[in-house]
């Protein structure tokens, strides 16, 4: 158990108890953790009943028990023996790996996993992380609770084969990403695609090898990593100095389009922003309407995009992790 510690030492739920809970909670059987570093994973689950239908773009739920162990150096988390009991569970989008062993190009549906990009989160400002510290304990073959019923309006779902599609991402923010940008190259999507993602260090950046290999192989589709806090971003003198990139000064100095070599159009492009709600402009005190300043959708609504919303259609898709 080195690196591990149990949710609390008072030894209130016994092994028996665990061995009931888990057999009857979890449907699910995680196939493979990699560790692209400490803090930031892959996960491959594999469903008892096998996979079910779901859109590139979708998400779902991780759940495992309170009981579960969670790894080292995160925020303390004191349970009680009722609540040690309990499930905490979290939403998920499903990511795609994209190429198979064989490096050819697949659809997400085609895969016989479902595939999670999950970062860790060690501290959190109103409550401790429940879930994270405990998916990065577990190891191959462990069980898994994955809710059967998968959500999200955050798809393809309306963009015309010929539109340029370009999507954002901040972290994790990718995953969705992945599952869509998977589906248009193998069907064979007309208009050009383009993905970004801003992370704090290069290492972060866990499917770029992927993305630079179909950048390879289809002149429609370009990729692109933003760092924040590499010597290149926080240390002027450095030789290769340029400052924090958020996607917002990409796009805002133009240099996202030269790169890119892709107009930001509204009129034939569907755009999609995915991570951080300061990075998409949404927060307690903000909304699709009245963005946080300085934010993508404060941004792309000035050069004309229209945020989707239930009451009307739009060119501008947004989902918030948090
Ligand atoms: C629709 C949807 C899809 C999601 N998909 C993913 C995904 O594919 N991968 C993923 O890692 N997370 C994803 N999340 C976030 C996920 O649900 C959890 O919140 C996250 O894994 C942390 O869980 P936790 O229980 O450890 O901490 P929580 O108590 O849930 O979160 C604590 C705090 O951690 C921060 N945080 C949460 N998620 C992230 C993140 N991904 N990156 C950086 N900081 C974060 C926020 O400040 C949050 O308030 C998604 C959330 C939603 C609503
Ligand atoms: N990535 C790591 O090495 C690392 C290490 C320790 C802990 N963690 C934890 O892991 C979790 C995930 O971290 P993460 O780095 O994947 O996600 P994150 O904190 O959401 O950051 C992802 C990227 O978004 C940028 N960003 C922040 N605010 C923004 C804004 N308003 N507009 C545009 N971009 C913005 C960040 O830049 P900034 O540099 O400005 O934040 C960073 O480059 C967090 O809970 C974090 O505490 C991560």
């Amino acid at each position: 158990m080195t690196g591990l510690s149990l949710p609390n030492d008072t030894g209130a739920i016994t092994a028996a108890e665990i061995d009931a809970l888990a057999a009857r909670h979890y449907n699910a059987t995680l196939q493979s953790i990699a560790k692209i570093h400490s803090d930031l994973c892959i996960l491959r689950v594999v469903p008892d009943a096998g996979l079910v239908p779901f859109l590139p773009g979708q998400y779902l739920s991780l759940g495992l028990g309170n009981w579960e162990p969670r790894v080292a150096g995160v925020d303390p988390e004191p349970l009680n023996a009722v609540q040690q009991k309990r499930l905490c569970k979290r939403a998920y989008s499903i990511s795609c790996s994209l190429l198979d062993d064989a490096g050819s190009l697949r659809r997400v549906q085609e895969f016989p996993y479902l595939e999670f990009y999950v970062a860790l989160v060690r501290h959190a400002a109103r409550r401790p992380p429940a879930l994270t510290p405990r998916l990065f304990a577990l190891a191959p073959g462990a069980r898994i609770l994955v809710e059967p019923r998968v959500a999200g309006h955050y798809t393809l779902a309306g963009i015309p084969p010929d539109a340029d599609v370009i999507f954002f991402a901040t972290g994790t923010g990718e995953a969705p990403h992945n599952a869509m940008i998977a589906e248009l190259l193998a069907t064979g999507h007309r208009g050009r695609i383009a993905s970004a993602v801003c992370v704090r260090a290069r290492r972060d950046a866990g499917y770029e090898a992927v993305h630079r290999e179909l950048a390879r192989r289809f002149p429609n589709y370009r990729y692109f990593v933003l760092t924040t806090r590499e010597p290149e971003n926080l240390d002027p003198a450095h030789p290769h100095y340029v400052g924090k990139q958020y996607l917002q000064d990409i796009v805002r100095s133009g240099q996202f389009e030269r790169d890119a070599q892709l107009p930001l159009d509204p009129a034939r492009t569907h755009i999609f922003l995915c991570g951080s709600p300061a990075m998409i402009g949404l927060g307690p005190q903000a909304s699709p309407t009245a963005p946080l300043a300085g934010s993508m959708l404060e941004l792309l609504q000035s050069r004309g995009f229209i945020p989707v919303s239930p009451a009307r259609p739009g060119n501008l898709h947004f989902e918030r992790y948090w």
